[in-house]
């Protein structure tokens, strides 16, 4: 795992964008695993302004979303879905039919994770962008979960409803539930960048870093993987 340390969320942003710019460049149809949640927001502001001074074009690239909450519809501001358009695809050139993200507005879950996993399995992920809950959550894998996962649904830890709880009106309308892509599908990527900032991150990231990998802390899978980079502020890397 190489590890980055960076000044503040600024710093964060640009060499976290650079990465995904310089793949773009390099690689026009890449495939690219992108994450929601305040982290990666910075990041996103970043590929637009690069998109707009013409520097690349998302024409060719595919996406595929990490995760989306069960039980609101896609045009609920705070789907996962929505939240993409807002924040990245509505200002770039990506094709809708480009763009992979977990649908749970259908009737069978199961059967659309099946769909989900098929996709991901036919399509390797050139570049898979994440960042990290404060229990060790990726994607949307809680603590215990496999490393051997696939897409599944799953039940949202009560300290990651809590964490998200800030986007909802209470706690009540947090969901419960939701699909995310397995910790085996999030290996399975050619390269992995994580990302984190903020005092709120600093004991995870101490974990990832120094503690051993074990089921019970899910971001720690990632030191299995050959090629992973953590870019982390100041205030994330306060613990180390
Ligand atoms: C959310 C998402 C994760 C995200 C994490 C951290 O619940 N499912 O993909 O990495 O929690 O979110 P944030 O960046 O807002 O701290």
């Amino acid at each position: 795992m190489k590890v980055i340390k960076v000044k503040d969320y600024q710093e964060l942003s640009e060499v976290a964008s650079k990465i995904f710019i310089d793949l773009i460049k390099e690689k026009p149809d890449c495939n690219l695993g992108l994450a929601t949640g305040s982290s990666p927001l910075g990041l996103y502001e970043k590929l637009i302004e690069s998109y707009k001074k013409g520097e690349i074009s998302f024409k060719n690239v595919k996406t595929y979303n990490l995760d989306e909450y069960c039980e609101l519809p896609r045009n609920h501001e705070q789907s996962y879905f929505s939240f993409m358009h807002r924040n990245l695809f509505d200002h770039v050139d990506v094709s809708p039919e480009n763009i992979n993200i977990p649908n749970s507005e259908v009737e069978d879950l199961e059967k659309e994770c099946e769909r989900y996993n098929n996709v991901l399995n036919a399509n390797k992920i050139d570049l898979q962008l994440l960042g990290i809950g404060a229990n060790g959550h990726i994607g949307f894998n809680e603590p215990g979960t496999s490393f051997t996962s696939q897409t599944s649904i799953i039940e949202l830890a009560e300290k990651t409803r809590e964490d998200n709880k800030r986007f909802f009106n209470s706690i009540d309308e947090v969901p419960k539930y939701a699909i995310t892509m397995g910790i085996k599908n999030i290996l399975d990527a050619k390269a992995i960048v994580l990302i984190a900032n903020g005092k709120n991150k600093a004991d995870a990231i101490n974990k990832l870093i120094n503690g051993e990998v074990t089921e019970d802390f899910p971001a720690s899978a990632l030191k299995n993987h050959p090629n992973v980079t953590v870019i982390i502020d100041e205030e994330a890397a306060s613990l180390l």
